[in-house]
């Protein structure tokens, strides 16, 4: 069935789920604080579905259908007709809650409140919002157009209703729907974030080649792509705040930051997007 959807936060993650949603057939209406975000949406989001007219997976036709389906709002008031609000602004928790609350206010009383979080407790979002039995997780992985995975993650407020209808809408977009507790981390990063750190830990105790220890993990346990390599790929600084919140949350100094990764972070060698981190690459 297809939706009326709000994406609040239109950077790296909100564009690409306003794809995703686009091209399952819904109407996406974007929302972010910034007026670029919101005129370039159109733009970026063009360009990324453009990519799947080149490899056939959608036509011209379904691509100018889907462009007329999107519009955006400079404010939550443009969500009174939604059915399901993503947000996906920036990960504090503070500016997550004072969100919530508005959208809480802003919407129909039977419209789903998601969020794109990585870390943040999805229970105080949902407290925060006062409409705590409409706010899910809807976890996608970056790029979300391409990566098939969505978390969909339950807080004890959760109506059974309102999350059945999450992990429908989830598999609607034709994602691997994958029910989460909310723990830190949920279910991916609880495990990947630190034994990316491990791997950190080996490179920094044994003077492996960051390029060998990729070569290994590749080879040895199947990753598609080795795990200091990843680092680059997802930025040291995302990989340190991540890590941090994980620590945190779960009271585990295993889990911190290798101090490797915050020198990193301090001399800005954050990977691919400074084009320095532990493998080196071409600038243009
Ligand atoms: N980048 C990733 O790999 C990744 C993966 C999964 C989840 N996430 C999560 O998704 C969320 C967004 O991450 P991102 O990497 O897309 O961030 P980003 O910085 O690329 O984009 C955030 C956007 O939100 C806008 N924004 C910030 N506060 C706002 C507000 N109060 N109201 C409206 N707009 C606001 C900003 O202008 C910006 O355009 C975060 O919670 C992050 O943890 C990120």
């Amino acid at each position: 069935m297809t939706q009326i959807v709000g994406v609040v936060g239109l950077g790296t993650m909100g564009a690409g789920i306003v794809q995703v949603c686009l091209a399952a057939g819904h109407t996406v209406i974007g929302m972010d604080g910034v007026d670029a975000a919101r005129d370039n949406l159109a733009e970026r989001v063009e360009k990324g579905l453009q990519r799947g007219v080149a490899k056939g997976t959608l036509t011209a036709e379904d691509c100018a259908a889907a462009m007329a389906r999107l519009s955006t709002t400079a404010t939550v008031d443009g969500f009174a007709d939604a059915d399901l609000v993503i947000e996906a602004i920036a990960e504090i928790p503070q500016v997550k809650h004072d969100l919530f609350r508005e959208l809480a206010a802003a919407t129909k009383p039977d419209a789903i409140l998601a969020t794109n979080t990585s870390a943040i407790s999805v229970t105080g979002i949902a407290e925060a919002s006062g409409r705590p039995e409409s706010v899910v997780g809807l976890h996608f992985f970056n790029p979300a157009p391409v990566m098939p995975l969505v978390e969909v993650v339950h807080t004890k407020h959760a109506d059974p209703a309102v999350y059945a209808a999450a992990i429908e809408f989830a598999e609607g977009l034709g994602k691997e729907a994958v029910p989460c507790p909310d723990t830190p981390g949920f279910i991916v990063n609880r495990i990947l974030v630190p034994m990316l750190n491990d791997a950190v830990r080996t490179y920094a105790e044994t003077g492996a080649d960051p390029a060998d220890i990729d070569r290994a993990l590749q080879a040895g346990a199947g990753w598609p792509m080795g795990p200091l390599a990843l680092i680059d790929l997802i930025g040291v600084d995302v990989q340190v705040h991540a890590s941090q919140a994980i620590a945190e949350a779960l009271g585990d100094e295993h889990c911190a930051p290798h101090p490797l990764l915050l020198q990193m972070l301090d001399e800005g060698n954050l990977g691919r997007k400074t084009g320095v981190g532990f493998h080196r690459y071409d600038a243009s």
